[in-house]
């Protein structure tokens, strides 16, 4: 089995950006921790990030080919503006977490809305760096269940 991560927009300057609210942790050090997690499930982990959304529509689209089971994303500001990533997701009918270091709720109103969520398995906000290793445990778990 597979998962796929997604990074959307600025998050390759975590641990330089806005570090009270999305701390220090760097993004390598986010995908080195999500890797080792995963592959010690026995489950493969491709990452991927981009500032581009036509890049990260590209990602998703080839993400059936690659028979991936699940991808967790984060996609940053696209989140709130993105009606093309949301239907490459709904395309390749892959099911997917959505993940948030913030919790958006709680930050200007704009950040509200979200493209995703209403199509999303679920969505995890607001535990820092740990928001990704909750929606990763929940995906190990969803693909293990199935498997077994
Ligand atoms: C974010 C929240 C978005 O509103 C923002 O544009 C980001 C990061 C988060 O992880 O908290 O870039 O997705």
């Amino acid at each position: 089995a597979k998962i796929l991560l997604i990074h959307g927009p600025n998050l390759n300057l975590l641990g330089q950006r806005e570090t009270d609210i999305y701390g220090d942790l760097s993004l390598e050090a986010i995908n080195m921790a999500a890797k080792k997690q995963v592959e010690a499930a026995d489950i493969e982990l491709q990452t991927f990030q981009s500032n581009s959304e036509s890049a990260i529509v590209d990602c998703v689209q080839q993400a059936k080919a690659a028979k991936v089971s699940l991808i967790v994303i984060n996609p940053a500001a696209y989140t709130h503006t993105s009606v093309a990533i949301r239907d490459a997701l709904l395309a390749v009918e892959i099911p997917f977490i959505e993940v948030h270091l913030s919790n958006p709720h709680r930050r200007e109103p704009f950040r509200h809305h979200s493209y995703f969520s209403d199509i999303a398995e679920a969505v995890v906000a607001g535990f820092g760096a740990d928001s990704y290793r909750y929606a990763l445990d929940a995906a190990i778990n969803t693909i293990t269940n199935k498997e077994s």
